[in-house]
């Protein structure tokens, strides 16, 4: 049973997000602590994020090759990801027909997923081919053995996968996103690096952190103030599925910058911070482009797959280790002080403040609201949980 603090503080929640629908930016302030500590808030998350909304899980490269996979995670589902004989990418159950042991780890390239525990095989259609020992019978049809598949739409080079049973396709509502990158080729641009790591703090305080820049000069004085500081950030209008802001240059980038020639000299100067919640962000540079698969694991484990992606073929090594050693160092910059808000969240006394004026933290703002429309409580849970 839960106690009747609890059911207290679960009911505070819910009424928080229905009362921050009906405020206007000059109220804004940042969540209650339990949006972040709560696990009984993390279970509504996954129910009515993660498993009902497209989540992307990585770019289309990494699968470039028929018979290439990796795996991964949407909520509690095992995924695997693969190019099948087809030529089509498919998102398959990465869970055994037989005693579901979880099939493929990590990433490579294969012609059949075979499960270690008694060997069942499955080709890349997610079809039963082997099964050792067992004769078709009555009891078992191996035709009715195929891995599940989930939704997967390709967007601007990303990956999104959908596990609920029939979801809207994702491009139409992301139109407007679309028209703001479009002239950067995202679709085009090519992962050079790429590595996951797991953080201990709340999913939101990482998405958060990456979709606002009231943080880039104070935080980031060494590293990214040099070059796009917080005064020249600019909210973006947002929608329904996605939010962003905006972010120059502090000096004109030369006439012989790198980037798409469907780029304005402006776009060429500007950096665009998007998110499409409640898995991805992404920093568009002309030049190259940083993103975060964001995953939780628990209210204070996040997941996070992260990589650059760059325009055209002229990268030599150097260059890509001078932007991926630039990306480390904000990314550390980054977690040393979100282990500090994580931290700072278990304290009694904390209570919210403000945000900052839109150009800064609007962003944080539609972030919220995001939330409020989509998060709805199974009130009937805050009593048995
Ligand atoms: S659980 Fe996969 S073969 Fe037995
Ligand atoms: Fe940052």
């Amino acid at each position: 049973m839960v106690s009747q603090n609890k059911n207290k503080s679960r009911r505070a929640l819910v009424a928080h997000l229905s009362k921050i629908r009906e405020l206007g930016y000059k109220e804004a302030q940042g969540l209650p602590q339990g949006f972040y500590l709560d696990p009984w808030w993390t279970r509504q998350e996954k129910t009515h994020l993660f498993e009902k909304q497209w989540v992307c899980v990585g770019r289309r490269q990494e699968v470039q090759n028929q018979g290439d996979f990796f795996t991964c995670s949407v909520s509690d589902e095992a995924i695997v990801v693969i190019h099948s004989n087809d030529g089509e990418i498919r998102a398959l159950s990465n869970v055994c027909r037989h005693r579901g042991t979880v099939i493929m780890e990590g990433a490579g390239n294969t012609h059949q997923l075979l499960c270690p525990y008694h060997h069942w095989r499955y080709d890349t259609f997610g079809r039963l081919i082997n099964a050792p020992a067992i004769q078709p019978s009555e009891n078992f049809n191996p035709e009715k053995c195929h891995l599940p598949m989930f939704h997967l739409e390709v967007w601007q080079g990303f990956i999104f996968i959908c596990i609920a049973d029939q979801p809207a396709p994702l491009a139409p509502q992301l139109e407007a996103m679309e028209r703001q990158i479009a002239p950067y080729h995202l679709e085009d641009m090519h992962l050079h690096f790429q590595t996951t790591e797991t953080w201990r703090v709340n999913w939101k305080i990482l998405l958060e952190n990456f979709m606002e820049g009231y943080h880039l000069s104070p935080l980031h004085r060494k590293t990214l103030h040099k070059v796009n500081p917080s005064r020249l950030c600019k909210h973006l209008f947002p929608g329904d599925l996605h939010f962003g802001y905006q972010v120059g240059f502090t000096s004109r980038i030369p006439d012989n910058a790198v980037g798409h020639r469907d780029l304005t000299p402006e776009q060429l100067n500007t950096c665009v911070m998007f998110a499409i919640p409640p898995g991805l962000t992404v920093g568009v540079g002309s030049d190259y482009s940083s993103f975060l698969c964001i995953q939780p694991n628990s209210s204070e484990s996040v997941t996070i797959k992260m990589g650059l992606i760059f325009h055209g073929t002229d990268w030599g090594q150097t260059e890509i280790d001078h932007a991926v050693s630039l990306f480390q160092e904000t990314m550390k910059e980054d977690k040393s002080v979100l282990l500090r808000v994580q931290k700072g969240m278990r304290s009694t006394r904390y209570q919210p403040g403000p945000l900052a004026p839109a150009n800064l933290e609007g962003t944080i703002w539609d972030f919220y609201q995001y939330l409020a429309r989509y998060t709805e409580p199974d009130e009937g849970r805050l009593f048995t949980d």
